[in-house]
Formats: C-alpha cells, sequence, structure tokens
C-alpha cells in the first residue's frame, strides 16, 4: 500500500538556501504513461539553485518540488504502461520531484538499474551525460581527431563532459578554479584511455584561457567550446574556435547580455547553439534518453567512464547540499539520498 504523503524538499518562498525545508505533500499519482518510483538517491543540479530562487519554474504538468533526476523501485504505473515490475530498480530525468520519497518518471524515459550499480551510481548519471551528448555530439559534432575546451571542468556536466569526450578521440582541455580540481578532471580525463588521454586544465582564476588555449594550440584554436558562463565568456570563446567551431551555450552563469563580433562569425563561419533539456517536449525528452542509452550507457556499464560522485548527502539537509554547491566545491555529483 502506497502512503498517501510523503516526505519532500520544500521551498518556504524563494530566496537562499534558508527557503528549504522538508514537509510532507501528497504522493502524486501516475499519468497514463508514468511509473511511481520509491526514490532512493536523488541529485542536485545547479537548475535547482535558480529554481529555489524563483528564477526557473518547472514546466506546465511538472512537479513543483525540485529535482531533476531519480533512481529508486517501481511502486505503480499508469494504464498504458507495460514491462515494469514492482520493485524494479529505475533511473532516470524527470522535470521535477526528484527531492522527495516518491516521484514519477515517464515509462519510457526508465531505464532499469544496470546490475552492480548502486542508486547512487544511477542517480548520478541522467542530467551530466545527457547534457553532454546533446551539447559536444548533437549540437557540438565532436568527432575523433578534433578539439574541445570544456568550461567549468570540475562541475557534475563537466566531469562527465571530460571523460566522454576523450572517450570519443577528441583532445581535451577544460577550465576550471583550482589546482586540486584540475589535478582531478586530468586524472579523470586520463584514465578513460588508461593514462594517457591528451587533457590539459586551466584555472581560469590564473590564466587567461584565451591565450592559453591558443598557445597550447599553436593557435589554431578548437573545433567546440561547451561554455556554462554565457556574457562574461562570449568574446573569448569565440576567440579560441578554429574556422567552422561550434559555440554551444548551456547556462549563463556569467550573464546573458554580451557583446558578439559578427565579423569574427562570418569570417570563420562560426555557430552558436544554445541548449536546454527541462522545457523540451515530451519526445524530445525521451529521443535523448534513447540516444544516450544507444551510445554512452553501454560505456557506462563496462566501466570505460564513470559517474563521478563528490559526496551523498540525506534529503533532509538538502539546504547544506545547496550551499556546498554554491561555495563551488563540488567536484562532480552532489547526491541526496532517502534512506538516511
Ligand atoms: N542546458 C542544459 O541542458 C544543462 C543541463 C545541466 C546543466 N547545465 C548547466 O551546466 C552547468 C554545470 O552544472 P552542474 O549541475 O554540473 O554544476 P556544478 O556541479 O554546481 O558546477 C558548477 C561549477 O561552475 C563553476 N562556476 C560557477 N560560477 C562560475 C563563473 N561565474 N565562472 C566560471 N565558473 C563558474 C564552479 O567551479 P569552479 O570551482 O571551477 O569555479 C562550479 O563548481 C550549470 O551552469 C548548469 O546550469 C545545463
Amino acid at each position: 500500500m502506497v502512503a498517501q504523503d510523503m516526505k519532500a524538499v520544500v521551498l518556504n518562498g524563494t530566496g537562499g538556501p534558508e527557503v528549504l525545508g522538508m514537509g510532507r505533500v501528497p504522493v502524486p499519482e501516475p499519468g497514463a504513461e508514468q511509473l511511481l518510483v520509491r526514490v532512493k538517491a536523488s541529485a542536485l543540479n545547479r537548475a535547482d539553485t535558480l529554481q529555489r530562487q524563483g528564477l526557473y519554474a518547472p514546466p506546465p504538468g511538472d512537479s513543483e518540488i525540485l529535482g531533476l533526476e531519480l533512481a529508486g523501485d517501481v511502486v505503480s504505473w499508469g494504464s498504458e504502461v507495460t514491462g515494469f515490475a514492482e520493485g524494479g530498480r529505475v533511473f532516470g530525468l524527470v522535470g521535477g520531484g526528484g527531492y522527495a520519497e516518491y516521484a514519477l518518471l515517464d515509462a519510457q524515459m526508465a531505464m532499469p538499474i544496470p546490475d552492480g550499480w548502486s542508486y547512487q551510481d544511477a542517480a548520478a548519471v541522467t542530467e551530466v551525460y545527457f547534457t553532454c551528448n546533446e551539447t559536444l555530439f548533437v549540437l557540438g559534432g565532436l568527432d575523433a581527431g578534433q578539439s574541445v575546451l570544456i568550461h567549468a571542468g570540475g562541475s557534475g556536466v563537466g566531469t562527465a563532459g571530460i571523460q566522454m569526450a576523450v572517450q570519443a578521440g577528441a583532445t581535451v582541455y577544460f577550465t576550471a578554479g583550482s589546482a586540486e580540481k584540475i589535478s582531478r578532471a586530468e586524472a579523470l580525463g586520463a584514465q578513460v584511455l588508461g593514462g594517457s588521454a591528451p587533457v590539459t586544465g586551466m584555472n581560469y582564476k590564473e590564466q587567461d584561457f584565451q591565450a592559453e588555449v591558443l598557445r597550447l594550440t599553436s593557435g589554431e584554436g578548437v573545433d567546440v567550446v561547451l561554455d556554462f558562463i554565457g556574457a562574461d565568456y562570449l568574446a573569448r570563446n569565440l576567440a579560441v574556435l578554429k574556422t567552422a567551431g561550434r559555440l554551444i551555450l548551456a547556462a549563463l552563469m556569467g550573464g546573458a547580455l554580451g557583446e558578439i563580433d559578427l565579423g569574427l562569425v562570418l569570417r570563420k563561419r562560426l555557430q552558436i547553439k544554445g541548449s536546454v533539456m527541462r522545457s523540451r517536449p515530451l519526445a524530445d525528452k525521451r529521443a535523448i534518453t534513447e540516444r544516450f542509452r544507444r551510445r554512452w550507457l553501454p560505456l557506462l556499464i563496462e566501466g570505460r567512464i564513470k559517474p563521478v560522485i563528490d559526496c551523498a548527502i540525506p534529503l533532509e539537509q538538502a539546504r547544506e547540499a545547496h550551499e556546498y554547491m554554491e561555495a563551488n566545491r563540488n567536484f562532480g555529483k552532489i547526491l541526496l539520498t532517502m534512506d538516511g
């Protein structure tokens, strides 16, 4: 019997981490194509901090509760769902609702948790691997023999992107804000090819990444830039792209309004593309899931690339988890666990 109500992180207004509290809310009812999942682990994403501040509303129809990914056990399902058993271990992307005891997951986006994986392993994968497949490969067209600059290399997304780009045969440059993050991300990237991968980090607080990338590439630049900073980096990102290079914007942590030298875009035949996942139609998200399943899940199962978990924090301490993320202290994913 499923309980009528459940434990969840609730927002007491909008603002800093102090608005996060625990509450009891109704257990959601699965729609025709949805699973009800008892959540065992979820994860923080930077977007959660924006939603908390009232700057990133969930799409209509999605849960108001924070949490964009989860891993847990199937409890029940809607009338059109087939092929799932009660207690089956699943993980996947959700439009919201992960910071709770129970959440709804689209059945077509639910993936069985591979044997040998913990709930925490599974909860650390979805957002970052989906995002990097869409940005680096689907939009960015990154291929073997090409080069890429990945910003925020120590972030959840960055730690996935570095591994994927190395695995794909690209030369990887990345930025991060501390010597520790740089050495950890270089080691992470290098281990993908048994210690010999071309992965070079630079500390954006101490080095000019534009000068550094151009120096390291003998003035040539890179094929793809994956950026989360936006305005602050715009001119430098365009300057480090090769002819026919692609700048992929996946967040705007450094502002949304910037000036572009269109002459550079024209002369170098550059492409600038943006990417979001949450607000996209369900059909798109199912296709994103499928692309990940085909290309990257097998490599994760083989252990050639891996989820990077900084820490796992009980759901009740979501406030501390947000503080930790906003202090930029994590390397990889911050998880929330439900059984603590
Ligand atoms: N578009 C999409 O589909 C999509 C999906 C998922 C995530 N994202 C975006 O991807 C980014 C990473 O997400 P995440 O959840 O992995 O984040 P995260 O783990 O919180 O890492 C973010 C890191 O970015 C760096 N950073 C923060 N502010 C910065 C600034 N102003 N300039 C330079 N670096 C800064 C910090 O590392 P340092 O110590 O190196 O400064 C911080 O630890 C976020 O911006 C997020 O919104 C986009």
